[in-house]
């Protein structure tokens, strides 16, 4: 109810009378009156006249699960959420839920994470209050090989999500991870729980830097805050809305065909590096040549000066252009 109580009032160009509100939700006066009353101390503005009813003047930048769940359309994903004050890692968390039975479309959110995990074993700096961290628990009816390329339908998804909902143009550097004028302001980690060669979960744990404000200084030259960028703030769960949304969309695509054939085009329309020099890191054989795109498998396409076209895995190797961090 709280949820609906906030959509209703957002979409509400000025008063929303009491009246109408139990109407709608079919619930008392009190309960409506009750609920407004904890809107208010999470920090929801909101206005009450006599004989006009509810206004909502600021909705200030809330994570509750009433609030995320206000921003999430009701698409095909049976959208739950789960949010937490502190956690250790949303994956973490996401990874327990999924054991414990959660389903397709359960989105853990935390407001702060005090051992947030990065790709490849490091950690990821997550700041109370000033961020999107989310894991997504996903079940999708794939082979474990396929379950890399969700990790570049959720890259695909953020980046439309953030252009949604604040209009800023992100690009991806494969294969998953939202770039802003030459820095990351998103990573994305996807794990997944598989048995005897069929996927049991795949959390895709998705850490979007929002309105941080200073990275520490090994990380300031690569790392960036779409309030860094923007000099502006962001309210967040309209962000978790949109991206989540077009993650969605993606991802029944991606279902359709179990490749990223749909997908493709748009994915490589925002490829950092496309058409420029980039160096693969490979562990055995580093190489440098032209980045050209994607397959449909989610490999990136690198020319090299011989003409050959080689596909590169991720999870492989890293790749760098030529200049800096993109
Ligand atoms: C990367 O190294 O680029 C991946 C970073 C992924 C960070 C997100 S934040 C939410 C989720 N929970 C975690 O512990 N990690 C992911």
């Amino acid at each position: 109810m709280k949820a609906e109580i906030i959509r209703l009032l957002k979409e509400c160009d000025g008063y929303l009378s009491g009246q109408e509100l139990c109407e709608r939700l079919g619930v008392s006066r009190t309960a409506v009156w009750k609920v407004i009353k904890q809107l208010e101390k999470e920090g929801y503005e909101i206005e009450a006249v006599r004989n006009r009813g509810y206004r909502l003047i600021e909705g200030g930048d809330v994570m509750t699960e009433a609030e995320i769940k206000s921003c999430l359309d009701k698409g095909f994903m049976d959208w739950n959420v789960v949010c937490y004050e502190e956690t250790d890692s949303t994956n973490i968390r996401a990874k327990h839920l999924a054991e414990e039975g959660a389903g397709e479309g359960t989105l853990v959110v935390a407001e702060r994470q005090n051992a947030g995990k990065g790709r490849r074993g490091r950690g990821w700096v997550s700041p109370c209050g000033t961020g999107i961290w989310m894991s997504l628990i996903l079940r999708p009816d794939i082979a474990p090989s396929q379950a890399s390329m969700v990790t570049l339908v959720a890259a695909l998804g953020v980046s439309q999500g953030i252009l949604r909902s604040t209009g800023i143009k992100t690009e991806i550097k494969w294969p998953n991870d939202i770039v802003l004028n030459g820095k990351k302001i998103c990573g994305i980690l996807t794990e997944m729980s598989t048995e005897l060669e069929t996927i049991q979960y795949v959390v895709v744990g998705i850490g979007i830097n929002v309105n941080i404000k200073e990275f520490p200084e090994e990380l300031s030259s690569s790392a960036t805050s779409l309030f860094l960028e923007t000099k502006g703030t962001h309210k967040r769960a309209p962000v978790i809305g949109a991206v989540a949304a077009a993650f969605e969309s993606y991802y029944k695509n991606f279902l359709k065909t179990g490749d990223l054939s749909l997908l493709k085009q748009e994915y490589e329309s925002r490829l950092a590096n496309r058409n420029r020099s980039v160096t693969v890191l490979s562990p055995t054989e580093p190489f440098e040549g032209i980045c050209r795109g994607i397959d449909d498998q989610g490999e990136l396409l690198v020319e090299r000066e011989s003409g050959e076209l080689c596909h590169v895995l991720s999870g492989e190797v890293s790749v760098r252009g030529l200049y800096g961090y993109v």
